[in-house]
């Protein structure tokens, strides 16, 4: 009988997959490393919880085990004002993400360790395995991927300034259509693309050796950055959110690189 409940009791609850309770994620605060915490180590001081909502990268409503971000930042960076810094998270694939305290603690983020129904469902069009921490929000109006990242393999938090992790990607010229487009590339494009060799991976850098709009004409990079898939299937995501005006600045900004190359050897580094 005793046997019986035991395995009903397994039976119960084997759709609940098993966590890496050694999974890592890594604190650094401009440029000091501190430290490594694991999901044991972060759960026994911050409790998990259930967390549900839409997923705009599964196009459908997803439930996961997750930590409250705010008390995981406040355990790593005891000291810091956390809301008034500006913090970069980078993942496995090295996809870098730009974001200012003040949005990571308006509250809804949660850092995701484990879908709550089974194991991590792969992500995204490279069907990517979302683990060992998925970022996710969970109000109903935190589902814009420019304005609330969802980085997928975080392996990193760091509190440091955009211009001392990428200062190849900041523009010398202080022409206001290049500085509004320096902030439009920074929200949104600098996750995926690297200038000067600084920036995501995830596409191509876009200024060296040749910078992109020195191979391609304004109108192609306009309908491109606009909608990528009207001409082939494409890891970028379409910005149909962009004025015309605001494309201008980015291809202002994206233009005003090519003054500011590193050197590099065309076809090596
Ligand atoms: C999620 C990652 C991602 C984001 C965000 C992203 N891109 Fe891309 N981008 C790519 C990838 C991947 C490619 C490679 C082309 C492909 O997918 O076929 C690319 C290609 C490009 C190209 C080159 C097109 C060509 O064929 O020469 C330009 C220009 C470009 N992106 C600009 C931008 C701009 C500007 C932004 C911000 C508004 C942006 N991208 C945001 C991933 C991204």
């Amino acid at each position: 009988m005793r046997l019986f409940g035991a395995l009903l009791l397994l039976g119960s609850c084997a759709h609940v997959a098993p966590v890496n309770e050694a999974a890592t994620l890594r604190f650094f605060e401009n440029g000091a490393d501190r430290g490594a915490f694991t999901l044991a180590q972060l759960r026994a001081q911050v409790p998990e919880e259930t967390v549900s909502g839409f997923d705009p990268y599964y196009q459908r409503p997803k439930r996961w085990r997750a930590l409250p971000l705010e008390p995981v930042l406040r355990l790593a960076f005891p000291s810091s004002q956390l809301a008034t810094e500006e913090f970069t998270l980078r993942a496995l694939d090295g996809y870098t993400v730009p974001i200012s305290g003040a949005r990571l603690l308006e509250g809804g983020a949660y850092l995701a360790f484990s879908d709550a129904d089974g194991a991590w469902e792969p992500i995204g069009a490279r069907r990517a395995d979302p683990g060992p921490w998925y970022l996710v929000w969970k109000g109903g109006k935190q589902l814009d991927l420019t304005t609330h990242p969802r980085p997928w393999a975080l392996a990193s938090l760091s509190i440091e300034p955009f211009e001392a992790v990428f200062p190849l990607v900041v523009p010398r010229s202080k022409d206001p259509r290049v500085q509004q487009g320096f902030v439009l590339f920074r929200q949104q494009c600098v996750k995926c693309h690297a200038i000067n060799q600084q920036g995501g991976s995830v596409g191509p850098e876009l200024n060296v050796p040749k910078n992109v709009t020195e191979y391609r004409d304004e109108a192609f990079l306009r309908a491109w950055i606009r909608n990528p898939f009207t001409f082939r299937i494409s890891v970028m995501p379409p910005s149909p959110q962009l004025t015309e005006d605001e494309l201008s600045a980015l291809l202002a900004y994206l233009a005003a690189m090519r003054d500011q190359k590193i050197d590099v050897a065309p076809g090596g580094h």
